[in-house]
């Protein structure tokens, strides 16, 4: 145990933090890192992001949910990659992000750790599984770090009871990021997805709830779906980055839903899932499409797979003694039916 002399002497509680790093035998990387096995790649640690922020440099976020789209993020150096509970819509098909559980979430969180080695990897806690309690809050805080192999959570929201629950989840020594704005999981009592700080009172209220969930000890806070002078004013008054989302350039970052900054979903009976504030940096959705009705044709008409797409060879020799061995089995129809088939195949070298 420290002594309460050592506590004195390094003044404040994050310096005695640092010391203690300095201490371990553990590099700061491995512990942004969750149960996952530890490898030679660098985790972007909440010091490096510090960094970026008090040097005014944007920080990168993308919402990613399973390990393609995790090692696409990675392979573009983003700084963090959430875990959104934005799944519930892009990847499971339902209207709003309500229904997704923590079991699910954990299933995405864990395989965005294995692609994806070094954004900081933040875990949205699901609506329903932290708003009880403080303790149910740093209960499912613990597992998305413990079972889902994340770096930090992310909960939405600044009511009293979410300040308390923040507070607890970061005394658990779990990295929080908050949400306020546009609060998706709140939409029951908001009246739908609407933007938020549309006139005095409310535009007060996300500059305010943004500074308690400071207060609270979040490392950063979404700012989602507020005009831009809000976002302007609450990253001023903030001592710790804002993520910006639909809220305009004035943010210390920016994030955006990774199916979304695709054009993933773009097949008309989809194309009302993008948000309006959403840029589309690309049309995936057309380049799957074309794919599809390609690879349909391509089966309906024979022409794949061809000799170059049937790679598992038998020598024609071989060929020739398994027909004759079949023969022999009283198997005509197979026989001939494989004797045909190197034919057919040779004929399409
Ligand atoms: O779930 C999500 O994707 C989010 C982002 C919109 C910030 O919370």
């Amino acid at each position: 145990m420290y002594s309460l002399r050592f506590l004195t002497k390094h003044s404040s509680s994050s310096s005695f933090l640092r010391h203690i790093r300095l201490m371990s035998n553990v590099p700061e990387n491995t512990v942004y890192s969750g149960p996952t096995p530890q490898t030679l790649n660098q985790r972007t640690t909440l010091t490096q992001l510090r960094q970026k922020y008090r040097n005014s440099k944007p920080i990168t976020m993308v919402t990613a949910y399973d390990y393609p789209s995790a090692v696409h993020i990675d392979m573009a150096a983003i700084d963090i990659c959430l875990v959104g509970d934005s799944g519930a819509m892009v990847v499971h098909g339902h209207d709003t992000t309500l229904p997704i559980t923590v079991d699910e979430m954990l299933v995405h969180c864990r395989a965005v750790a294995r692609g994806a080695k070094n954004p900081m990897l933040v875990g949205d806690l699901p609506f329903g599984s932290y708003e009880s309690s403080s303790n149910q809050a740093v209960d499912t805080a613990v597992r998305i770090l413990k079972e889902g192999g994340m770096d930090a959570i992310k909960l939405e929201g600044g009511s009293p009871s979410r300040i308390v629950a923040a507070k607890a989840i970061v005394e658990a020594g779990i990295a929080v990021m908050g949400h306020v704005g546009l609060t998706p999981q709140a939409i029951s009592v908001l009246g739908g997805f609407r933007p938020q700080g549309r006139n005095i009172s409310s535009a007060v209220k996300v500059v305010e709830t943004a500074l308690a969930l400071q207060e609270a000890g979040c490392f950063s806070v979404v700012l989602e779906c507020v005009p831009p002078p809000v976002a302007a004013a609450a990253t001023a008054a903030l001592q710790i980055p804002t993520i910006g989302i639909g809220a305009g350039p004035f943010c210390s970052g920016q994030v955006l839903v990774y199916h979304d900054l695709l054009g993933m979903l773009q097949h008309p009976h989809h194309a009302k899932v993008t948000p309006k504030f959403c840029k589309q940096y690309a049309r995936i959705g057309d380049v799957i499409n074309k794919a599809l009705l390609e690879y349909k044709e391509e089966v309906t008409n024979g022409s794949f797979p061809d000799a170059r797409h049937s790679p598992y060879k038998i020598s024609e020799a071989d060929a020739e003694g398994f027909s004759n061995e079949l023969q022999k089995l009283g198997f005509d129809e197979a026989a001939s039916a494989a004797a045909e088939a190197v034919q057919k195949l040779n004929a399409t070298k």
